[in-house]
């Protein structure tokens, strides 16, 4: 049996901060290897990259989610008991709550709601005025995603409510003072989102059922509610992650200003083309490097041997880059989706697999949805200039972004 290569040296933590999205890919490159053994935080742990692995991790008899998160990521990004950690029928049974939620004309109702919020923060941009593209989509999106939710928001606290559910994944992997402002977001929002859900269980469903209320109201397999604090944990894996699809429309932004023949191409109004643009920006563009499970029981693989227990991280960006799986890999090409729906494990920009049964995104919808409503804005809707900044992408960050975060200059809205 082959021994699985290994990195030298005693950890490799710091080696993957200084370049998260590219650790995994280029040192399997380096050991020939789809799969290699590291450290990571004095942990010994198997990296894995490419669609074989993606849809290995896939499998429910290999893998358990239960403590695979580090802890500093469920104290600060997905927060203690949530559907991440859950495993077999009891994962199952929670993440219907989410795919009920998440239909397509829910999706639709959200993406509606940002489209007028778009229109109206565009009425107050005035001529010689910069604006930063991605403080203010943070914003739209918090906004667009409590009024859907039904989580109602006073003026005065959108600015604190949008600065804390974004520390939940801007400061999620930093260390320091960045970590506990993330854990301190994290205890606030909770306890808000507690105070929402309380009230809403005492009082009868509405025949719309807000996403509020289907949480507050959802049981578990023994027919019993959540817990005040895992409902609060639920709520805020709507909110939280709705905020983040900022980022991508970031890079959305971003693409258009590099390529101008994708903004010529969204301006003639081919909504295929959208689609298209929207699924290169989520594959070519980093957001999370990676996700991690633990080995159920000790199997083989590839003639290699996993050791139960062992932590595996699952390689998201190097996958989505993997030149054995995309044509040109690193160059940006919409045209690439026109005719392709990639398969479950080779595009997993939010995760490997069917999202019904395995971990994979529940909110690839929304992401697509909103990012679909920006592009189109963007594109259609608005002039602007781009002024001089540095737009290079900082990739030593999670998520990673433009270092200026896009400023615009000169907005105006034009239909
Ligand atoms: C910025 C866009 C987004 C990115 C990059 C993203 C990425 C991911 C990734 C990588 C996972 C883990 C997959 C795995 O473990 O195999 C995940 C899971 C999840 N995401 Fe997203 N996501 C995004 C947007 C959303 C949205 C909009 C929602 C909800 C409205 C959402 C809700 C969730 C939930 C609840 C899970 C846990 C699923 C489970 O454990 O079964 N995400 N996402």
């Amino acid at each position: 049996m082959p021994n699985i290569p290994r990195d030298t040296g005693l950890d490799s933590t710091c080696a993957f901060l200084r370049d998260p999205y590219r650790f995994i890919s280029a040192r399997s490159q380096f050991h020939q290897s789809p799969v290699f053994q590291t450290r990571l935080m004095l942990q010994k742990t198997l990296c894995l990259t490419g669609a074989k692995a993606a849809r290995l991790i896939c499998d429910p008899d290999r893998f358990v989610r239960q403590n695979a998160a580090p802890k500093r990521l469920q104290k600060t990004l997905f927060g203690q008991g949530g559907v991440q950690g859950l495993d077999g029928d009891a994962h199952r049974h929670r993440k219907a709550l989410f795919m009920g939620v998440l239909t397509a004309g829910s999706v639709q109702k959200l993406a509606e709601l940002s489209e007028v919020r778009w229109r109206e923060y565009a009425q107050t941009w005035r001529p010689g005025e910069s604006i930063v593209l991605y403080d203010i989509a943070r914003e739209i999106l918090c906004r667009t995603v409590c009024e859907w939710a039904g989580t109602p928001l006073a003026e005065r606290d959108v600015q604190q409510w949008t600065q804390d559910l974004a520390a939940l994944y801007e400061h999620a992997g930093a260390i320091g003072l960045q970590h506990w402002q993330a854990r301190r977001a994290r205890r606030r929002l909770e306890q808000w989102a507690a105070e929402l859900i309380e009230p809403t269980r005492a009082a009868l469903p509405t025949p719309e059922q807000s996403p509020l209320e289907r949480i507050a109201h959802y049981k578990d397999q023994q027919g019993q509610p959540l817990d005040l604090h895992t409902a609060s944990v639920e709520l805020l894996n709507l909110l939280r992650p709705t905020v983040a699809v900022s980022v991508f429309i970031t890079f959305a932004a971003l693409a258009l200003h590099k390529h101008p023949g994708c903004l010529k191409n969204l301006q003639s109004g081919n909504e295929n083309y959208v689609r298209c643009f929207v699924q290169e920006v989520r594959r070519f563009y980093p957001f999370f490097p990676a996700v991690s499970a633990r080995v159920r029981e000790d199997f083989l693989w590839e003639g290699y041997a996993f050791g139960k227990d062992t932590l595996v991280l699952l390689d998201l960006y190097g996958t989505n880059h993997d030149s054995r799986l995309w044509e040109d890999a690193d160059d940006f090409k919409p045209e690439r989706f026109r005719s392709d729906f990639p398969s479950l494990y080779c595009f997993i920009p939010q995760g490997p697999g069917d999202p019904h049964v395995n971990h994979r995104c529940p909110g690839e919808g929304v992401a697509v949805a909103l990012m679909s409503v920006a592009a189109r804005f963007l594109a259609r809707s608005l002039q602007y200039e781009i002024p001089e900044q540095d737009l290079s992408i900082t990739w030593d960050r999670m998520p990673a972004l433009p270092r200026s975060h896009f400023v615009m200059r000169n907005v105006q809205i034009t239909t």
